[in-house]
């Protein structure tokens, strides 16, 4: 094994090989010292691989956690280990700063199943009906919306609007699951996450055959009848505390599966049973193309300010309601 100045993070101690982690230690390095050099923070979603999560992150956490993070930096630069429109998000709540997105092909099949167009017409078609996005959208379709949602506060913005009926964008299962969480009547968009919707409650049904005593944890992204199989639903991080909280002995979180590693790197105590679903937009995110981003100030996300000023008001609304 080579010798490295950066020792391995305690928590990878528990699922990463030394000599995968002497490979890493030099990217971790370069970043640890352009993190210093250009005054930078990285922020993490928990979908991102372990090297990453618990190797160069200084804030990990869900969608809503980082926009919050993004919002209070004062950090000059943001490199969000993530997806785009995780970057735009904290581009618009924190439009001072440089928000680098270290590969523009980290999209998401969510933001891309929807236009502001679309919003505009379905806003023709209810009249008067209040517009819920979910935060995985463009930043031209959170400037068309009255408000933002994650899957961590969904059920609260929906009912902090004091409506009776809400246009909910764009993931129709969370929208059915949440409305199944509330008495409000919502209209629905046909988008769908490419990574949770592979999810089948068959499957969910074998696994519990196949492993006694398992506890089902899944995102609300995942198709209704694979919900009702879960044991607890709730965001990426939800997941993550309710692990911390109860340490079930045995465990699957239906949901991107560089999420379990790291939470496994954490709590070696809970077993899990890993189903590999990748989301091939988060592997765009990589230590070098951290490096990069850092050593090249790329890519910086711009959005054209009047579209950003209108997107901005849909997601402060949700981050002061919830
Ligand atoms: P969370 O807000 O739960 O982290 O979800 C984001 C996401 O992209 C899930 O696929
Ligand atoms: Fe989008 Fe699904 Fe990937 Fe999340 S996991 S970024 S919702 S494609």
């Amino acid at each position: 094994m080579t010798a490295t100045a950066t020792p391995m993070p305690q928590p990878l101690l528990h699922i990463m090989p030394p000599a995968e982690w002497s490979t890493h230690a030099p990217l971790v390095e370069r970043i640890t010292r352009l993190k210093g050099e250009r005054d930078a923070i990285v922020l993490a979603h928990n979908y991102m691989t372990p090297e990453i999560f618990h190797g160069v992150a200084d804030i990990t956490g869900d969608s809503l956690a980082l926009a919050r993070q993004a919002a209070e930096t004062n950090a000059h630069v943001i490199v969000m280990a993530g997806v785009e429109f995780m970057a735009e998000t904290a581009k618009l709540l924190n439009p001072t700063r440089t928000v680098l997105i270290p590969d523009l092909r980290a999209g998401c099949s969510l933001a891309s199943s929807i236009t502001g167009a679309d919003v505009r017409l379905l806003r023709e078609r209810h009249p008067g009906v209040p517009v819920v996005t979910y935060v995985n959208t463009s930043a031209e379709v959170k400037a068309e919306s009255d408000i933002c949602c994650t899957s961590a506060n969904a059920v609260q913005i929906v009912e902090s609007l004091g409506v009776d009926r809400v246009i909910f964008l764009p993931d129709e299962y969370l929208g059915r699951w949440v409305a199944t969480q509330t008495d409000v009547d919502l209209v629905l968009w046909t988008g769908h996450c490419e990574v949770h919707e592979r999810f089948t409650a068959d499957e969910l049904r074998a696994y519990r055959r196949a492993w006694g005593g398992l506890e089902i944890l899944a995102h609300p992204e995942c198709p209704p009848d694979v919900l009702a199989e879960a044991d607890f639903v709730g965001s990426t991080s939800g997941m993550i505390r309710h692990v911390g909280r109860t340490r079930p002995t045995r465990v699957v979180m239906v949901t991107e599966c560089s999420m379990s590693d790291n939470v496994a790197a954490e709590y070696p105590d809970v077993e899990f049973v890993r189903p590999c679903n990748l989301c091939p937009h988060m592997k765009r995110i990589t230590l070098q193309g951290i490096a990069d981003a850092l050593e090249h100030l790329r890519y910086p996300v711009e959005i054209e300010p009047a579209l950003a000023d209108r997107a901005r008001r849909a997601v402060d609304r949700m981050l002061a309601a919830s």
